[in-house]
């Protein structure tokens, strides 16, 4: 492998160049060049000491931002274009102050995958499209995901990359979100340790990660103008919750604040949410960087200790220089802001001048890829074991994705991958053919809606993607010629997203050309008896109940990567065992979201002004009226039958639940469970138990059931068992008193349900214990309180 290793010298001279432009004249202090303390060879304080005011506020704000065709007010571009040498496509940079010996470090997107662009340093960039966050997070799997952050960290270290920025890990809280694809779940707990997994891997490599987007930003809507109006409980046990489990299991480097406001203040400028929760409570130990052009002000950003403003502009540096002149600003909280990066900096592969290829090993990952999609993907329905397909079998293939998968989402969570198998091309290469009658006249469809809506500049697509081609009308003879020659009926239907928007609720439903085709499809083949296989290659939840009654079997892939193809046809030629199980609800119709009549919020838009990137700014105003019912804690508390529940998810085995058994019957200071899964069926498959808790309601109202530990056995044998033993702690039963500001496990009876599903018919086995005394399981102080109250849902009491 040929290494080109960029000495530490010449990136000096590459920040000299950078740094210089934006470092106004000031009085150095007055150490002689060859007694200036160096970063890593003193301490960071005396660092710090030796440092200008106006070098530290360059520090504290990122060095710009470069895409091509986009032009940034206050940003010069030749040094973008130098910071784009190091990394084509980097997102990032910060400012090095090359005289202390402090580097520049390099900071790249994104979720699901490096983010560089294809050209750049003369030759061509790719890398690995994993599976986006809904998908790795549907495998309940932590050592799978660790597995990609290790082989995902390993190309950002090929490439130079000091820190991803990802995973980003927002909560499900409505089916339209637009960046849910890059998000893992309705539920903090799978939501925090898939999180943790990811950063655990992708650091390994001793690259950094920032998770995202820091906190309650649930919506593209207005995102950088919303207030999100919710209460401390909902947000410390639903929203606050998965960051809080990824800082304390994993010490991401860094945290990146979101772009909307939370009862009224902007995220990065709320000192109680970045400095007395995330630092203080939680002991986070790296820095916090904005979203890109997030916030207001600067100098509140400085106060809250949000490290790093970023992409970063002059006129930051000149509020934050004025700020400490003019005595709004304490230096020493400036200090604190930069010893925070230091510390980093010093972690990064620039700084220790780590070697790194530009060539990452894509083959290999491209196979880990692929096992981590065929982990994840979920199989919804399965009547009369219409799955796996028998080999050899005749397959016809109908929908514009089939032939077009979508690999991922659009925005900044989009990879520059090297190319994307399709679900047409998955089929063929396991060997069951599919009809060239069909590829043709999809393609030459295809190929004519293309080229009427060509795709625009990087930048142009990125603030406004070109719209998906719409389904293919296909006429009906050929479904019905397909019918008498084909074995059976394989349907994709797809559905993209992206940064910048929500998705509609005409997209939540299937159009009338996808419905005409599944039950055109479905009347043609089950009348010469033959099965009909949907499959879901989609970015966000999506209806089912309106079509699903045409279909024998049901395989959600959501966007599985480069590898998709391969991946689905694995499953769907039963190479592999689907295993996956929903981390996010699909509900009966879109009403039916306990979030559906508050998203995304009401517009002012008579106070509208201009804002990022002099795009106009609408204030805007959502309220999570559903609290802490969101997903199925809404749908289980209030007896909403789901259409498919959290936690669900097919095999073709069968699994039996055996011998709970509590270590005792009252808690202490722990309990554990155990219980025993058998593959009572009759090939080999693993199962992903999930642990729910019932509490008891006094003060607080509780949701029916919460999650509160689980895990994946290994690969069982038919007749094989494996048991299995969680450990709640009173966190795991604690709820958040707000009148108290403190983690409370309120006295009585708890019922322990372990079982495949959230759903009652899906729990196999229950055992129960008491907790004599309340404990208080943690003090916090009072912090985010809404600014004016507001009626949140709560259950009747029975
Ligand atoms: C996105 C972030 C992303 C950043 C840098 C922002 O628009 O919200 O998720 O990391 O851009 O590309």
């Amino acid at each position: 492998m040929r290494i080109i290793c960029l000495p530490f010298a010449r990136l000096r001279a590459w920040a000299i160049t950078t740094a210089t432009a934006v470092t106004t004249a000031t009085a150095m202090p007055a150490q002689a060049q060859n007694t200036l303390p160096q970063l890593g060879k003193n301490s960071t304080a005396e660092v710090i000491a030796a440092m200008t005011l106006e070098e530290k506020a360059n520090l504290v704000v990122g060095n710009g931002f470069y895409i091509p065709g986009a032009n940034f007010p206050g940003m010069n571009s030749a040094q973008l274009n130098e910071a784009q040498k190091k990394v084509p496509g980097a997102s990032g940079v910060t400012r090095g102050v090359p005289r202390l010996g402090i580097p520049p470090i390099v900071v790249t997107d994104g979720p699901a995958g490096v983010h560089v662009f294809n050209t750049g340093k003369g030759r061509v960039y790719y890398a690995t499209a994993w599976p986006v966050g809904t998908l790795l997070a549907s495998s309940w799997d932590t050592a799978l995901v660790r597995r990609v952050g290790v082989a995902f960290g390993s190309e950002a270290k090929e490439y130079g990359v000091d820190i991803i920025l990802g995973p980003g890990l927002n909560i499900h809280r409505n089916p339209l979100g637009g960046r849910n694809f890059e998000y893992y779940s309705e539920d903090p707990l799978i939501t925090g340790n898939i999180a943790a997994a990811l950063v655990n891997g992708i650091q390994s490599n001793g690259v950094g990660t920032s998770i995202k987007h820091f906190a309650a930003n649930n919506q593209e809507t207005d995102r950088n103008s919303v207030n999100t109006v919710v209460s401390e409980r909902a947000l410390r046990e639903i929203y606050l919750k998965g960051f809080e489990i990824a800082v304390k299991q994993a010490q991401p480097w860094t945290v990146m604040t979101s772009y909307n406001l939370i009862n009224g203040v902007y995220t990065s400028e709320r000192p109680d949410l970045v400095t007395t929760i995330l630092k203080n409570e939680w002991g986070f130990k790296g820095f916090v960087m904005t979203d890109w052009f997030g916030g207001k002000d600067p100098v509140a950003q400085m106060k809250a200790g949000n490290n790093l403003l970023m992409p970063g502009t002059a006129d930051q540096v000149k509020k934050i220089v004025d700020a400490v002149k003019g005595g709004q600003l304490d230096e020493k909280a400036l200090d604190r802001n930069v010893e925070g990066i230091l510390n980093i900096v010093l972690q990064s592969g620039t700084f220790k001048a780590d070697k790194y290829s530009d060539q990452p090993d894509l083959t290999k990952d491209a196979q880990i890829a692929r096992e981590a999609a065929d982990e994840s993907m979920v199989l919804l329905k399965n009547n009369n074991n219409t799955l796996p397909i028998a080999a050899n079998s005749h397959i016809a293939l109908f929908g514009i994705n089939a032939f077009n998968l979508i690999a991922g989402g659009t925005g900044s969570g989009d990879v520059n991958r090297l190319y994307t198998v399709s679900l047409a091309e998955g089929l063929f290469h396991a060997g069951l053919m599919e009809d060239g009658a069909l590829y043709t006249a999809y393609n030459e469809y295809i190929a004519q809606e293309n080229a009427k809506h060509p795709k625009k500049g990087f930048f142009e697509e990125f603030m406004n993607p070109t719209p998906p081609i719409q389904e293919y009308p296909i006429a009906p003879d050929m479904i019905t010629r397909q019918a008498a020659i084909a074995d059976i009926a394989i349907i994709s239907i797809g559905r993209n997203s992206g940064e910048g928007t929500d998705r509609k609720v005409s997209e939540f439903y299937l159009g009338e050309t996808e419905k005409q085709l599944i039950a055109n499809v479905a009347a043609a083949f089950h009348a010469k008896n033959k099965k009909v296989i949907v499959v879901l290659n989609i970015a966000g939840v999506t209806d089912v109940t309106q079509w699903e009654d045409n279909a024998d079997a049901v395989l959600l892939a959501w966007q599985p990567g480069l590898e998709g193809g391969n991946a689905i046809a694995d499953i769907l030629s039963g190479k592999v065992n689907p295993s996956g199980k929903l981390a996010t609800t699909f509900p009966v119709h879109y009403d039916d979201v306990p979030s559906a009549k508050n998203f995304p919020g009401k517009e002012f838009p008579e106070k509208a002004t201009t804002g990022m990137l002099g795009m106009k700014a609408i204030p805007a105003e959502v309220t999570y009226e559903e609290g802490i019912y969101v997903g199925y804690r809404y749908y289980n508390t209030f007896g909403v039958k789901p259409a498919y529940p959290f936690g669900y998810g097919l095999s073709y085995t069968t699994f039996g639940y055996s011998d709970l058994k509590l270590s005792s019957p009252t808690f202490t200071n722990t309990i554990s469970a155990s219980i025993t899964v058998t593959n009572t069926g009759k090939v080999a498959g693993k199962e992903v138990v999930q642990l729910y808790l019932t509490a008891p309601v006094h003060k607080l109202d509780k949701p029916a059931e919460e999650l509160r530990a689980f895990a994946k056995t290994s690969l069982l044998k038919p007749g094989e068992s494996q048991t299995l033993t969680f450990t709640l702690t009173p966190a795991d039963l604690a709820s958040y008193n707000t009148t108290a500001s403190a983690w409370i496990a309120d006295a009585g009876k708890y019922t322990v349900k372990i079982g495949a599903s959230s759903d009652d018919i899906d729990i196999k086995q229950t055992a129960t214990f008491n907790l004599a005394k309340d404990i208080v399981a943690e003090k916090d102080e009072k912090t985010l309180t809404p600014q004016t109250p507001f009626t949140e849902l709560k259950p009747v009491k029975k």
